[in-house]
């Protein structure tokens, strides 16, 4: 187990830029997840830190002590692709065996870890399957047997619940994190998908074009991202350009249309341009109007898309800018439904509202 530092670390290729000046640091036996869009460079973080590439300048450390200059081989790391990469031709335990016997560990000690890491993913039982003989899900938790076998100072999984179904992938998310608590191995984990990572991880950081965005907590991440476009990638997310038009400490207002004012918390400068950062599970939606409630917001329903636990409203105000709104459905009964045209009231309180 080992702390991981990244510090300003670049990776060029040519005169193409792929990582720059990026900063990360896992604490011992946290779990990072890293995330951003395809191509912004987080397979090959995961490439620099395992030692299957060379930075062209920065450094890594694990507790402190420089990793660049050792050989992949050498710094006992687990790693995990989206692809599984199991042997075919050996068995499940054989699989697992594998990092252990390259390292010279003795055949009784070997025995001993490979049930240890089978009854971790809990798959005992199929210890003498071969790869082909298994689904997907359980391939994957033979992957991160063998990844964790060798007790890596450091984990790192790219992609892994990638070829799951939904719902194999959210009992993973479970197991994983049971697992990733138990070992208590530092881990990163990337992924494009904001669910998995907000669930998996003690801290994200977004990576966009080679750089680290920003880092935080995930409830902190979501609820108050530094820039619209953490926002947007972490989720659903309604943006409205405007202009304060009076600041105070009881809060601002921002004039969005001539007809449409909203009100904001906090105080900020008059005149200023600003963007608003609404995310559509903040709007309370109704059919009629009712009183209390801020930024009363009249608009008609456009379209209507039904989620299973809630339905998506794409809205247009009366005022003028369209709007996604989610409203959480009760009861069994479809009495809760909108209609295409149908007038609705929207309401958001002004400290759910991000001002960028
Ligand atoms: N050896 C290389 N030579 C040239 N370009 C490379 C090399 N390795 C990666 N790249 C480029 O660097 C960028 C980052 O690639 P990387 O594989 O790290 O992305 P990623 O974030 O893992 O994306 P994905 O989510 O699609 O897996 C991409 O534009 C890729 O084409
Ligand atoms: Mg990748």
């Amino acid at each position: 187990m080992a702390r991981l530092e990244l510090s300003d670390l670049c990776f060029s290729v040519g005169n193409l830029d792929i990582l720059r000046d990026v900063n990360l640091t896992v604490e011992e036996g946290s779990c990072l997840a890293l995330l951003g869009p395809s191509g912004c460079g987080k397979t090959t973080t995961l490439r620099a830190i395992a030692g299957f590439l060379q930075p062209t300048s920065g450094s890594i450390t694990f507790n402190g002590q420089s990793v660049v200059g050792t050989p992949a081989h050498k710094r006992n790391v687990g790693l995990v692709f989206q692809d599984y990469a199991l042997f075919p031709h050996m068995t499940v335990a054989e699989n697992i065996a594998y990092g252990l016997k390259r390292r010279g560990v003795a055949q009784t000690e070997c025995t001993q870890r490979v049930a240890d890491a089978l009854e971790l993913v809990q798959l005992g039982p199929l210890a003498d399957r071969l790869p082909r003989q298994m689904s997907g899900g359980q391939q994957q938790r033979v992957s991160l047997a063998r990844a964790l076998v060798i007790r890596p100072n450091v984990l790192l999984l790219d992609e892994p619940l990638g070829a799951l179904d939904r719902k194999l992938r959210d009992q993973m998310q479970v197991e994983l994190k049971r697992i990733q608590r138990e070992s208590g191995i530092t881990t990163i984990i990337v992924t494009h998908d904001q669910e998995e990572a907000l669930s998996l991880s003690d801290r994200v950081a977004v990576m966009f074009h080679g750089q680290i965005n920003e880092i935080g907590e995930p409830t902190e991440l979501y609820r108050e991202p530094g820039s619209r476009s953490v926002m947007e990638f972490l989720g659903a997310s309604n943006f409205l350009d405007g202009t304060i038009v009076s600041g105070g400490s009881a809060g601002s207002h921002v004039r969005v249309t001539d007809e449409l004012s909203i009100k904001v918390a906090g105080c900020h400068t008059e005149g200023q341009q600003v963007q608003l950062g609404i995310r559509p599970e903040q709007f309370l939606v109704e059919a009629e109007q009712r009183a209390g409630g801020s930024n009363l917001i009249a608009a008609r329903v456009r379209e209507v898309v039904y989620k299973g636990p809630h339905v998506e409203l794409h809205v247009e105000a009366d005022a003028g800018p369209r709007l996604m709104v989610q409203r959480r459905i009760r009861g069994i009964t479809a009495q809760d439904t909108f209609a295409i045209g149908q007038a609705v009231y929207l309401t958001v309180e002004p400290d759910a509202i991000l001002v960028f």
